[in-house]
């Protein structure tokens, strides 16, 4: 199947069992403050689940366009270098409001997964929260699966949050083992090791975290499902990696062409390239933009990190606008915003892109000189803050070259650097206010 195949075969077995579908929320959430984008499907359900507006319907289906690259989900480190986080996916997931509850979500999971999309069992984990018996005990009663494959994981796997507050509940997941010799597997490889993704989590949301820490018990029990389309897609069109998707491949095909290089040559800046284009297109279609602070800021450095890597790709002239046609395309069944909008993707993107253009190479030669001169194996905090203040580098960016070479950057330094330039701007901005004082008196 391809991905928009696997994406409707996920809606349409839910629609088959009274879910309606609901469109996806916008990656830039509309009136919650407690997030910077919309990083899981039941963002958009969260006032369902607190009580505060009754759902239309009890059962729902969606595919949710998700980004995590701040907060309390942040995968940021972990894109390019492996092939299967990312900074924006797709997560399917599957609700009950109120009404279903763990059986039927677990019943309906192993259905799908194993009789729908024949899955192959003998791949397949299931993680409960060690103190959840019921859903232990269902795993056992109402799947066939091998008992000896449900495994007990503690609060860090097995309980899920949105954030430092909010919805949340014992949650289980199932992971898929991806090696190529099916007896070399071990429980002890789940949660650890990366032969086994995660590929669905099953949110049983009964309790809601306040912001003193503590937990109260919601009116009403619900379920809250999430699985990743890019990794299913991956499993079911026998890859070991999401980019060898077709939710990827004719992203990083257009990049081949633009830089003459092949994918396999130098694979990781391919990667982070086509991850961070997904991000970049998603969040400008949905109104976000660059700037210095805040969201904007995450989306300048994601914008900054890609240029970057097309450094390593010889790419000297802006290029990431050139692959939103590539995404438009590949996205255009579910999501036709992208190629609805995207004359005003390609012209943020490009006009970012040469103003950071105007700076990058300075700042990368500046980079090898700090190297060439280091003493040791971090870089001064001073050094990052010269990097960020007069090239643009996001300190994040400094951070990923020095790990690169086996190197850190003294944080806190840079912080400190940050911090005597805002007073200097301060008392500059006083010293201003006092003159045009004195001009008026
Ligand atoms: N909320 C859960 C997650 O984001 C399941 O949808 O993983």
């Amino acid at each position: 199947m391809n991905s928009a195949e696997i994406r409707a075969s996920f809606i349409n077995f839910f629609k088959e069992k009274e879910h309606t579908f609901i469109r996806s929320s916008s990656v830039v959430p509309i009136d919650d403050p407690t997030l910077l984008f919309t990083n899981a499907g039941m963002n958009q359900f969260k006032p369902i689940f607190l009580d505060k507006i009754k759902p239309n319907n009890l059962r729902a289906v969606n595919t949710q366009k998700c980004i995590r690259v701040s907060g309390k989900h942040n995968d940021l480190e972990e894109v390019g270098v492996d092939k299967f986080h990312h900074t924006f996916f797709e997560m399917l997931g599957n609700w009950s409001f109120g009404d279903y509850y763990k059986e039927e979500a677990i019943r309906w999971a192993w259905e799908l997964f194993t009789e729908i999309w024949k899955l192959d069992k003998k791949r397949l984990w299931v993680t409960v929260f060690k103190d959840d018996d019921v859903a232990y005990d269902l795993w056992i009663k109402v799947t066939d699966i091998d008992p000896a494959r449900v495994i007990r994981c503690g609060k860090k796997d097995n309980f899920w949050e949105m954030g430092e507050t909010g919805p949340c509940g014992p949650c289980s997941e199932i992971h898929y083992f991806i090696g190529e010799d099916i007896n070399q597997q071990d429980a002890k490889g789940v949660n650890h090791s990366d032969q086994y993704w995660e590929l669905w989590n099953l949110v049983f949301i009964q309790n809601n975290r306040k912001s003193d820490g503590s937990l109260e018990d919601l009116p009403s029990k619900h379920v809250d499902t999430g699985a990743g389309l890019e990794r299913i897609a991956a499993v079911m069109q026998a890859k070991t990696s999401n980019y060898d998707t077709d939710l990827f491949l004719p992203i990083i095909e257009e990049l081949e062409k633009l830089t003459k290089i092949e994918y396999n040559r130098t694979p990781i800046p391919f990667r982070v390239i086509a991850d961070h284009v997904r991000m970049l297109g998603f969040s400008i279609a949905d109104g976000a933009l660059p700037s210095n602070e805040g969201r904007g800021y995450v989306l300048r450095r994601i914008l900054r990190r890609a240029a970057r890597f097309g450094r390593e790709l010889n790419l000297h002239e802006p290029f990431i606008y050139k692959l939103i046609d590539s995404l438009g395309n590949i996205m255009k069944e579910s999501f036709p915003e992208i190629n609805e909008k995207s004359s005003h993707i390609k012209n943020v993107l490009e006009a970012e892109e040469i103003s950071f253009n105007r700076t990058l190479d300075r700042g990368l030669n500046h980079f090898e000189k700090i190297v060439d001169q280091l003493a040791g194996k971090t870089i001064n905090g001073l050094d990052a803050f010269k990097l960020y203040d007069t090239y643009g580098f996001p300190l994040d960016l400094t951070q990923l070259m020095a790990k690169e070479r086996g190197l850190e950057v003294d944080e806190d330094g840079f912080k400190i650097s940050m911090n005597e330039q805002k007073n200097r701007a301060r008392k500059k901005d006083q010293f201003q206010k006092d003159d045009d004082l004195l001009e008026w008196t």
